[in-house]
């Protein structure tokens, strides 16, 4: 099975509200960005509505609910307007996912242990309305315990660590190893295995040794590149790269 790869366009809306903060439109437009995605051979889009509306508005969220025919992975808090708004929107999949206003974006995993009732309840709501359930945990042993035992379908295992250990070789190991043992723990407790969070197009091909990925969340490199290169190149170079994985679901 080959590794697929979710386009997280949230950062195209935060272009978008650099300029256009509080209008009912504006450029550029993210839901036209899904589309481009998936013309470009994307499996998913990604989106995070936060609870402080930075990037991602409500009118976005619901309109690429029409537009996205692939896989729409709708990421959020574990707070009670945003799951009663998922229930509606009804998403192919939701990533839970820690907010904090402070921070520029997504930063630490979830600490699932801490809140392993909450998590469990919100997991059994979604996928009583049909949604599958991912959480975003950097790869450490009680952690991925604790999210097998939420019942939920996926991790995301969080790359943020390895992607700032890049330029240091000793430490881009370390984290590789953890990633690794992470991968094969999540996989052995029944658990699907996403990754992502600051990803580019120089540390993709080491993150490839890791076993067991089913997909990868991918959006600050890829818009990043669509400023030269144009979204849809930006997209397939994206693609290319990833062709190269050797895992299948049966790697150990
Ligand atoms: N996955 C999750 C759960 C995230 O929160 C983010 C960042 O919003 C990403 C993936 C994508 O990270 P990046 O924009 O650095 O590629």
């Amino acid at each position: 099975m080959s590794l697929k790869l979710g386009v997280n366009i949230d950062h195209v809306a935060t272009l978008r509200e650099a300029r256009y903060r509080g209008h009912a439109t504006g450029e550029p437009d993210p839901v036209a960005a899904a589309r481009a995605c998936e013309a470009s051979g994307a499996h998913g889009i990604t989106a995070h509505l936060r609870e402080d509306r930075r990037h991602i508005q409500d009118r976005d969220i619901w309109r690429l609910r029409e537009a996205v025919q692939t896989r729409l992975n709708f990421e959020m808090a574990n707070t009670p307007e945003i799951v009663d708004l998922a229930l509606r929107l009804k998403p192919e999949i939701v990533c839970l996912v820690p907010e904090r206003r402070q921070e520029v974006t997504t930063e630490g995993g979830l600490d699932v242990i801490g809140a392993e009732a909450a998590i469990s309840e919100t997991r059994h709501r979604l996928n009583d309305a049909g949604i599958e359930v991912s959480l975003f945990v950097a790869p450490g042993p009680t952690q991925l315990d604790a999210a097998a035992r939420t019942g939920s379908q996926f991790v995301e295992l969080h790359t943020g660590a390895f992607a700032e250990a890049w330029p240091d070789p000793a430490r881009r190991e370390e984290e590789l190893r953890r990633l690794t043992e992470g991968a094969r723990q999540a996989h052995a407790l029944g658990l699907r295995v996403n990754a992502g969070h600051g990803l580019n197009y120089e540390n993709l091909t080491a993150i490839l040794a890791v076993p067991h990925l089913v997909e990868l969340n991918i959006g600050h490199s890829i818009v990043s590149r669509a400023v030269f290169a144009g979204l849809p190149e930006a997209v397939r170079e994206m693609l290319k790269l990833m062709a190269d994985y050797p895992g299948g679901t049966t790697r150990s």
